[in-house]
């Protein structure tokens, strides 16, 4: 919701009649938040968006957790997990908590069905590929290094037009610009990594209008239902407001850089709640003339810290791959292993990109993460004998 936006053809107020070609009405329909109290939009459907003809239940498997105990540092090695499959039905959870669930897919099939998730905000991470998010908001077509923000309630679908890696973060709230980055009327302060014109919103296409028997998977904190609608979910002849789905690609984002080393919250790009995002992308290092380019030794005593790497040399982590998750455990110390510090002295700039969530709660670990584990990773800042 960086900004107000109209798309299409509406009415020139709100909440009057508004006719069709044919003169019927068109269906308005209020997309609100928190209720009436926070962001919303107004959408124009060519028939109503309620016509269901039929509801049934849609048995998702239920994911086990279990907490990361004994406490300690995990990495996760996800390139090569078997996660194909439809975006939504192979999405393989990882981590999770009652904020956030956080899942990876590769979606090697377009969805054969409409996806709406009301329980709470859904922020996508194209690791690579490309396709078409395909939503009743129009069509936002994506790319590697791509996030989505995809507001609870949205009906999408995802169209890969090539297999598609992504990362999914489930919120349980709202994923929202963070609120240091905006003034007090929400626009963008100058001092943000991005602006206004960095987010791509969803092109609006022709109304889709035929009655049919289109297939909608609601879900909702647990409770999933398989909807059968008459009217399909891309009928919209236009909307406006605040609230809807876009993307944001990592080649806009302006990291700050600085004479010292720059902490996570320097590179924040979305919070929710219980949770803040980063992301780290091709930038220059730190100008003083002793600078130590890697992180420090850190011990987060508030949250666990968890690093999605994408691409790039990943200078501070021995191990790590292009698919690896590290989960840095809140207690836990960690930091650049052995000899990374001295093989980073003179560097002058860094080609990684990662992504990054922390989370404020306790993360647990998926059962379906486990065979992908490098059990060892704890033991990884001890010296290790030469080859
Ligand atoms: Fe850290």
């Amino acid at each position: 919701m960086p900004s107000y936006v109209r798309a299409g053809s509406l009415p020139h107020k709100r909440h009057i009649q508004f006719r069709r070609p044919d003169g019927g009405l068109y269906a308005e329909e209020l997309f609100s938040t928190k209720g009436f109290e926070s962001v919303y939009s107004l959408l124009y459907h060519h028939e109503p968006p309620t016509a269901t003809l039929a509801v049934k239940p849609w048995s998702r498997p239920v994911v086990s957790f279990e907490p990361n105990d004994p406490l300690r540092n995990r990495h996760f090695k996800t390139a090569a997990l078997a996660c194909g499959g439809d975006a939504v039905g192979g999405r393989l959870a990882l981590l999770g908590n009652a904020d956030l669930v956080m899942s990876v897919v590769d979606a090697d099939r377009p969805m054969d069905y409409y996806y709406r998730n009301v329980g709470g905000d859904e922020l996508l991470f194209v690791h690579h590929g490309a396709g078409t998010l395909q939503t009743n908001f129009g069509d936002l077509a994506y790319r590697a290094n791509d996030y989505l923000v995809v507001p609870s309630g949205t009906t999408y679908r995802v169209l890969p037009s090539s297999p598609t890696r992504a990362v999914v973060w489930a919120s349980s709230g709202m994923v929202k610009v963070p609120r240091r980055y905006r003034n007090e009327f929400g626009q963008m302060e100058e001092h943000a990594p991005y602006y206004e014109r960095d987010f791509r919103v969803p092109v609006l296409r022709e109304p889709i209008v035929e009655p049919g028997e289109y297939e909608v998977r609601v879900s909702n904190a647990g409770r999933n239902a398989i909807y059968t609608v008459r009217n399909h979910p891309c009928d919209v002849i236009g909307w406006d407001g605040y609230c809807y789905p876009y993307a944001f690609n990592l080649e806009e984002f302006a990291p700050i850089t600085g004479k010292l080393h720059q902490p996570p919250p320097a590179h924040a790009t979305f919070e929710a709640p219980g949770a803040a995002f980063c992301a780290f992308v091709p930038r220059m290092f730190d100008y003083h003339p002793l600078a130590v380019p890697v992180p420090y030794n850190h011990s987060s005593v508030d949250c666990d810290e968890v690093l999605y790497y994408v691409s790039g040399n990943f200078m501070s982590r021995r191990g790590v791959e292009a698919g690896s998750i590290t989960l840095h455990a809140a207690g836990a110390p960690h930091g650049p292993q052995p000899g990374a510090v001295e093989a980073s002295l003179g560097k002058t700039s860094t080609d990684e990109i990662a992504v990054m969530v922390d989370t404020f709660a306790p993360l647990q670990i998926a059962q379906t993460a486990l065979p992908c584990e490098d059990p060892t990773y704890y033991r990884s800042w001890i010296e290790q004998p030469a080859p």
